[in-house]
């Protein structure tokens, strides 16, 4: 019998379990948890429905209008818990250095002694779910498996979605394959006969990960990125890890292709910080002017890229699903996107419509107008008026989707290959109203590593904090680096002089900022689709076609550059969202010079140097 028995509870291990270190763990884990069952997910379809309809019957989960929106549900979670809690994130390396200052650090033996008491009997009255899954497809040379222990049968659904979940993954495992650990609970323990609440969660929050030991532990929150750990904990801040130690990179980056009209494909990752379009941007479609050109998704938000033997990176998505922002979503931002979300959707914080569909804001584009009630994501009455009058949002602006892959029209041929596709540009996009053109190029590998670790954005309602500040988000990293923000910048220039000295061609590397403001406030670039001609001409310049000219941050299209056909931008238009403002730039470098102050310890000295060489253009 493979089937121990923890003070008097089954581990109700299945007999296809040989990992001998996942069992041990699993005891371990339900000897601290205590929860009341264990259960251990096999991914199936069944499973899944099953597990929906408990969620409906304890109110969790509400079923949508099976004619409307076949197969899919409504959470509506705690007020307090509704965005990842970068605050309460730890890296808890050995020694503070390797966390760096940009994460929140404390040591290893301290946080664990003050988890334990946490962790102490918190799924008491609850089941524990097992949940196996690979990030990346199942048996990559560059996936790997994660076993999430989880008191949430939310997040064991949205597990499913999100990952490649289920019985398969302990094939891959075998008897002694490895694992990366992630415990989860909600934090909310029920006493005997305590009636259960919707959305259970605590107001103390712990997102802790050990990097030496590849362990992720969350505590106190049921949403997103705090509780689905393949996301951003795993396959961003352990991964990033993994890849520093390995000669890898684990990026907060989409991955599209992009195919011509004669057939010839690129493939492009692009990095933007949270709330900033990757959803949209991965299942662009081309606007009028482009006949015959694609675009297809690979990835919504990230990518896990290997140098492979012939000078190439190779990129795969370790996702299944995407878990992206509803609000602003509508048929004019992202038609592919609302196509995929037709069916089989998990809708988190969105509001509920009277005939049971669901509803956000930006809808009213495609509809002409807002419907005239709503039950808002707070379970309250909703109408215009109330909100003209109260500025209440129907959906929570950080409300979400969760969906397969699978569903999107636009999903590319090769999203699910083990090879992964090789990867020809990276793109780093900030959210700046000012400063930043439109699209710049950088001139070599390390001019593209400084665009990347300077890049400012104004903060997005994914994380709890103040909207519209700026704040530096080196790559888009800055809530998901998993070590010293400094060494990773190395790490990115030793994978630079590795690909050179190849002699393969390198990927290009560019930044964009679709985001600049006209003096009357509003945004000048009509972004969406038609990010195409921007796209368009990174790829004239990995031809070799198309033509730039140098300024002091990089090379950059001038009005003529670019293909307008079918759009009406004119060249004043042009400018604004593309001049360099001297003055500005002189600020944003003394940003740059603070960053790197805050940044000092390992910072790669190239980064000195082509911020001196900035300056120096600057003053000539
Ligand atoms: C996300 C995020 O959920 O970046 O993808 O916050
Ligand atoms: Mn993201």
């Amino acid at each position: 019998m493979n089937q121990p028995v923890m003070q008097g509870l089954q581990l109700n291990t299945p007999s296809y379990v040989k990992n001998a270190k996942l069992i041990a763990w699993v005891a371990d884990m339900v000897a601290l948890c205590k929860p009341d069952n264990v259960y251990w997910c096999d991914g199936s379809d069944a499973e899944y429905q099953r597990l929906c309809q408990q969620l409906v019957d304890a109110g969790t989960f509400k079923k949508l209008n099976e004619a409307k929106r076949p197969n899919s549900f409504l959470a509506q979670s705690d007020p307090s818990d509704v965005a990842r809690v970068e605050d309460r994130t730890y890296i808890c390396s050995a020694k503070k250095e390797d966390a760096g200052p940009t994460n929140n650090w404390m040591a290893p033996a301290e946080m664990r002694a003050t988890l334990q008491p946490l962790f102490d009997g918190c799924m008491k009255g609850r089941t524990m779910y097992v949940v196996p899954f690979s990030m990346g497809p199942l048996g990559s040379p560059i996936a790997h498996i994660g076993i999430e222990l989880s008191d949430s049968p939310y997040v064991a659904v949205n597990m499913k979605i999100m990952t490649r979940m289920g019985q398969a993954v302990f094939g891959v495992l075998g008897v002694d394959g490895d694992f990366v650990p992630c415990v989860h609970t909600v934090g909310a323990p029920l006493t005997e006969g305590q009636k259960d609440v919707k959305w259970p969660c605590n107001k103390t929050k712990y997102i802790v990960h050990y990097p030496e030991t590849r362990e992720i532990w969350s505590y106190g929150s049921g949403y997103g990125g705090n509780a689905l750990l393949g996301k951003k904990c795993f396959a961003l801040r352990i991964a990033s890890n993994m890849g520093r130690d390995e000669g890898w990179l684990a990026e907060h980056m989409l991955i599209l292709g992009v195919t011509n009209p004669q057939g010839k494909k690129y493939h492009v990752a692009a990095a933007f910080p949270s709330a900033c379009g990757k959803t949209n941007f991965s299942m662009l479609v081309p606007p009028a002017g482009f006949d015959g050109w694609k675009v297809t998704t690979i990835g919504d938000d990230i990518a896990w890229i290997k140098p492979s033997a012939d000078g190439k990176l190779y990129a795969i998505n370790p996702e299944a699903g995407y878990f992206g922002v509803a609000p602003g979503t509508n048929f004019h931002t992202n038609p592919n996107c609302m196509a995929s979300l037709d069916k089989n959707v998990i809708f988190t914080n969105v509001a509920l419509t009277d005939d049971g569909d669901v509803w956000w804001e930006g809808m009213e584009k495609d509809t002409g107008g807002q419907p005239a009630h709503l039950i808002d994501w707070q379970g309250k009455d909703w109408t215009p008026q109330i909100a003209k009058e109260t500025g209440a949002k129907a959906a929570h602006p950080n409300a979400r989707f969760t969906v397969a892959a699978t569903n999107n029209p636009a999903l590319d041929s090769a999203w699910d290959d083990p090879k992964g596709v090789a990867i020809d540009a990276f793109i780093f996009g900030g959210r700046r109203s000012t400063t930043v053109p439109l699209v710049t190029e950088a001139r070599n590998w390390v001019e593209g590593v400084y665009m990347a670790a300077t890049m400012g954005s104004e903060t997005t309602a994914a994380a709890t904090g103040q909207a519209g500040v700026v704040r530096r988000d080196p790559f888009a990293m800055l809530p998901f680096m998993g070590y010293n923000m400094s060494d990773y910048f190395q790490h990115w220039l030793n994978v630079g002089k590795k690909l050179e000295a190849t002699g393969a061609k390198i990927p290009k590397i560019y930044t964009t900022n679709w985001f600049r403001k006209g003096e009357d406030g509003k945004f000048v670039w009509p972004g969406y689709g038609e990010n195409m001609r921007v796209l368009k001409w990174m790829i004239d310049r990995i031809e070799g076609t198309g033509k730039g000219s140098e300024h002091i941050t990089g090379i950059s299209p001038a009005y003529e550059d670019l293909n307008w056909t079918g759009l009406n931008f004119s060249a004043e238009q042009f400018k604004t969202v593309t001049s360099i403002d001297k003055a500005a730039w002189l600020k944003e470098l003394e940003l740059h010079t603070e960053l790197f102050k805050q940044l000092e310890h390992h910072l790669p000295k190239e980064l000195g140097e082509t911020k001196a060489a900035i300056e120096r253009r600057l003053a000539a």
